[in-house]
């Protein structure tokens, strides 16, 4: 696995799980220092325990040694990242090919070198030639597997995928593929195989249509708090319907995380390469930037407008639950706006500090959710962790009246009315 981070260390544990040697590389040294001292990197439930026994039982191994890695393997999977690109909106694919000539200079026999990583449509062709120039075709073929893991629920996800996408464009490859997932496919996993530029088009659209359900909700969650109706009872009257399907449609703030943000706005890029206009995905881009701002205005509004001096627990800033990922959480945007204004903010969040608020004079991080809430004016649920469903707001705030804002609709309006709280929540 070239890149040991959310994707490269799951699946290469896992993996190693399922009886392979799996070399885990990062060019990242305290990373790799990390994980040899038995120290994850990331937080990713049930993550620990599968590093620690592959680890120990010499299946999986952890190094910046590119070279050493590459030879012994047989199939080498790039899973670094491919973040939005600093000139426009396209993918970065340049640690991609930076680990493609790596991989290109150790190549001693054949080898199946597969994208995990989510790259554009063509990115494959592209591989393929920058190995072509110094190596020869049939010491090589290169394969799009894309991943589609859910961080906080990755193990399971890899371990019961609802499919494993191989793009290839040779069948020896692909059966190759399919032999290594045989023992997930063996407890059901569907193995669709395709063309290599296939594969990389249905992550892509997988992801774009998955941003489309969460903007389309959040969009229908502002209808409803005009027009006096419950959206969590559209999402589930709408969910029964098995061609729509209740999962991705839950109204909550803006969506962020590692991939859609990026992935949605690389597809853009791709359509426009193919003189293709992807509107519905720009519009998704566009209602998804407003919601960052639409929720925010929203919290000034609690505040009657006066932020300056206000006391203000927000509890989760992950972007969402189960896992320590900040990317793009639209909590990046709040705390400083709010900060901005003169809010005084306290934070919680179950996977810990974060290392971007540290610069704010006004924002400090609470080691519980008691700490946090204290003699504030406003709390803002702002990630739906477990902990945060079952909070005493009697107990934790005494007898102040304090404003909630619930952006994960966890608690009832009912049930919040009766404690005699001020709440607020979405599309309610
Ligand atoms: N995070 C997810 O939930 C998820 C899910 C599906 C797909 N993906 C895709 O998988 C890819 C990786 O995502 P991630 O979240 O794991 O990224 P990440 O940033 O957590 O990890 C990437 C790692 O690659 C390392 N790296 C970069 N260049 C390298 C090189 N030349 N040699 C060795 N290591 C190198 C970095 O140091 C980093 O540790 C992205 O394309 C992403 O879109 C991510």
């Amino acid at each position: 696995m070239i890149g040991t981070g959310y994707v490269g260390l799951v699946s290469g544990a896992c993996f190693a799980d399922l009886g392979n040697t799996v070399y885990c590389v990062d060019k990242n040294k305290e990373k790799i220092d990390m994980l040899n001292s038995g120290e994850i990197p990331i937080f990713e439930p049930g993550l620990n325990e599968i590093v620690r026994k592959n680890y120990i039982a010499n299946r999986l191994k952890f190094t910046n040694d590119i070279s050493n890695a590459v030879k012994h393997s047989d199939i080498i999977f790039i899973c670094v990242g491919t973040p939005t690109s600093k000139k426009n909106k396209s993918a970065n694919l340049s640690f991609v090919f930076n680990a493609t000539k790596e991989i290109r200079k150790n190549i001693n026999k054949f080898k199946i070198i597969v994208t995990k990583s989510t790259v554009p449509v063509g990115t494959g062709d592209k591989i393929e030639k920058i190995i072509l120039m110094k190596k020869k075709r049939k010491l090589f073929e290169v394969i799009s597997n894309p991943e589609f893991l859910r961080e906080g629920e990755a193990i399971r996800d890899f371990r019961y995928p609802d499919r494993i996408v191989v793009g290839s464009n040779n069948k020896k490859a692909t059966k190759k593929m399919e032999f290594l997932y045989k023992p997930l496919i063996n407890k059901g996993a569907t193995f669709f195989s395709t063309k290599r530029r296939g594969a990389e088009m249905i992550k892509y659209a997988s992801n774009a249509f998955l941003a489309t359900k969460i903007a389309y909700i959040n969009e229908m969650a502002n209808l409803c708090e005009k027009t006096g109706i419950n959206v969590e009872e559209v999402s589930l009257g709408m969910g029964q319907d098995k061609r729509i399907g209740g999962r991705f449609l839950r109204a909550g703030p803006a969506f962020g995380g590692s991939c859609f943000p990026k992935d949605i706005k690389a597809i853009t890029v791709t359509g426009d390469e193919f003189n293709t206009d992807l509107s519905i995905i720009k519009s998704v881009i566009k209602s998804n930037n407003k919601r960052r701002i639409l929720l925010v205005k929203k919290v000034i509004k609690i505040l009657k407008n006066k932020v300056k001096n206000k006391k203000i627990a927000v509890l989760g800033v992950t972007f969402k639950a189960n896992t320590d990922d900040m990317r793009e959480s639209s909590s990046l945007i709040m705390i400083p706006f709010l900060h901005k204004k003169g809010a005084k903010i306290k934070y919680y969040d179950p996977s810990g500090e974060k290392k971007y608020f540290k610069k704010f004079k006004n924002v400090s991080f609470c080691e519980n959710t008691k700490e946090a809430c204290k003699n504030v004016d406003l709390i803002i649920i702002h990630t739906e962790w477990d902990e945060f469903k079952t909070i005493d707001f009697k107990k934790i705030t005494k007898s102040k009246k304090i404003k909630i804002y619930d952006m994960r609709n966890l608690y009832s309006h009912p049930k919040m009315k009766r404690l005699g709280l001020d709440y607020y929540s979405i599309g309610r």
